[in-house]
């Protein structure tokens, strides 16, 4: 699928966030290796620790679907400076073989990155 279609489908799912805390609104579509496309927003809650970010959210709905190979994720902010994804997502990204990731704003906009530049050295077992 192509990105700028990916990002428009991240800011839909951003229309969804539920973050009253932060006021931070994020939205993530993931493109599967056989080409599925799963989307999600982060989700808050009032013990902050467990707020859930929007491409870790959206990932995890690819695995629960059979899709463990992920090609790329758009991610779309608003409120936040830009759509980088946190150490924690950049991580659960590397277990899923994430190659490219798009930076998206609410105007259509984005950048996409090569996932190695992001995280050049994972954890690894
Ligand atoms: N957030 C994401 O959804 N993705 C990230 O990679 C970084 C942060 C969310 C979590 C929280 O709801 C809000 O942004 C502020 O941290």
């Amino acid at each position: 699928m192509d990105e700028r279609t990916l990002v428009v489908e991240a800011a839909r799912a951003l229309e969804h966030a539920y973050a009253p805390y932060s006021n931070a609104r994020v939205g993530a579509c993931v493109e599967t290796a056989s080409g599925e496309t799963f989307c999600a927003c982060n989700v808050e809650n009032a013990s902050y620790g467990l707020t859930i970010c929007a491409e870790r959210a959206a990932i995890f709905a690819a695995v629960a679907r059979g899709h463990t190979r992920i090609k790329q994720v758009a991610i779309v902010a608003d409120g936040l400076t830009d759509a980088m994804p946190c150490g924690a997502c950049l991580q659960v990204m590397n277990e899923f073989g994430v190659e490219r990731v798009i930076l998206g704003r609410p105007d259509g906009s984005y950048e996409t990155c090569e996932f190695s530049s992001l995280l050049p050295h994972p954890f690894q077992l």
